[in-house]
């Protein structure tokens, strides 16, 4: 973990964060096994106060959560014929071409034919779905984790809800991706650093501000993202109930940081824009998609500095950022210790959401009432 006053470097193992050799030298191995240990240190707490309510909020979203299950299996409409490569064709069509948002002359992309295209956007959705379903797969194990960890009661209750949610959303990640689409990938190796750090830190705050707040904030805006994009009504359907899931996961981060941030001191809360800052990093190197240029037998070295310098490449960041930002605002932690992640959000380019709205009681508006509970009103 990092101490107060880190360096860029020691929070994140390299001085420049466009640093693109040091970013690609980070490569993922899969274990033969098919398993991935993470070793972590924590007390489990037991707590004899068990007053219901205590935190009003808490229970609010605990009882919410109640109301909001919905099944994978029987609420979406899973007999959806999916062609794969003609959604993709549809969605380019809809932005007026194949466009990558930046210029291909000089580029290995130059003498591409439609077939080459349509393959790029295969690959690039097989990656998503299956970095999507790793990430569900951390935030089930970190939730669980928090169910042990948290002290409070309230707490316990809602994230046991979660535990469920984030079940049913590997689930219905796994589903579209073996029925409906054309491959797996392996875990990201940047999104394999960041959960590995968050599961083996043993304070439970920093589960929540990995997971809750940085993992499902920046997701939100990522399913958001996809949802409005994609013609396929039956994705469009499962990310519609996972973002409903997702907004009380952030809520719930949100929640349960505010009070406990409130009492700690500014060195403690250095550590925790450390780790946000971290998180922030390892989440845009992420989105180069490394293995997709890989698989599609184009050199990294050669086409991500141009994808890099793309005009609407921040803009693109910015908005997978417009839930974090201003949770972090939220929580205090853009303006502790001098400003110092406000200072390095804006060198990220993220900071413009600051004044978006934050996530803690917007899970109202994004609720989704699936089928099986509209047949019991
Ligand atoms: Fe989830
Ligand atoms: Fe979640």
């Amino acid at each position: 973990m990092t101490t107060e006053m880190s360096s860029t470097e020691d929070i994140i193992g390299r001085k420049d964060v466009d640093d693109l050799e040091a970013i690609l030298a980070i490569v993922g191995t899969e274990e033969a096994d098919g398993r991935h240990v993470v070793h972590s240190d924590y007390d489990s707490i037991f707590t004899w106060d068990y007053e219901k309510a205590t935190r009003p909020k808490l229970n609010k979203l605990y009882e919410k959560a109640k109301n909001a299950q919905w099944n994978g299996e029987t609420d979406l409409p899973w007999d959806t014929d999916v062609d794969q490569e003609k959604l993709v064709a549809e969605a380019a069509h809809a932005q007026g071409g194949h466009a990558v948002g930046f210029d291909i002359t000089g580029t290995p992309l130059e003498t591409w034919g439609d077939k080459e295209w349509i393959e790029l956007g295969v690959q690039s959705q097989n990656w998503t779905l299956s970095q999507f379903l790793h990430g569900e797969q951390g935030a089930l194990i970190c939730t669980a984790k928090i169910v042990e960890s948290v002290p409070w009661i309230d707490a316990k209750y809602y994230a046991s809800t979660q535990v469920m949610d984030e079940a049913r959303h590997v689930e219905v990640f796994a589903k579209y991706l073996d029925e409906k689409l054309s491959g797996h990938y392996p875990v990201n190796a940047h999104l394999r650093m960041l959960l590995d750090d968050i599961i083996a830190d043993s304070r439970w705050d920093m589960t929540y501000l990995g997971m809750q707040i940085m993992i499902e904030g920046l997701a939100l805006a990522a399913f958001g993202f996809m949802h409005s994009m994609t013609p396929d009504p039956l994705l469009r359907q499962l990310l519609r109930y996972v973002m409903a899931d997702e907004a009380r996961h952030v809520a719930f981060g949100v929640l349960s940081l505010q009070e406990y941030y409130a009492d700690l001191s500014a060195a403690e809360l250095r550590e925790r824009q450390e780790f946000a800052f971290e998180a922030a990093v390892r989440m845009r190197d992420r989105f180069l998609q490394q293995e997709v240029w890989d698989r599609m037998g184009v050199d990294t070295r050669e086409i991500l500095p141009v994808v890099l310098s793309a005009p609407d490449r921040n803009q693109f960041q910015a908005v997978l950022f417009s839930k974090i930002v201003p949770n972090c605002r939220k929580l205090g932690l853009l303006d502790a210790a001098d400003g110092w992640l406000r200072t390095k959000f804006t060198e990220l380019g993220v900071i413009e959401f600051e004044s978006a709205v934050d996530t803690s009681e917007e899970y109202d508006a994004m609720a989704a009432v699936p089928p099986t509970q509209r047949d019991l009103v």
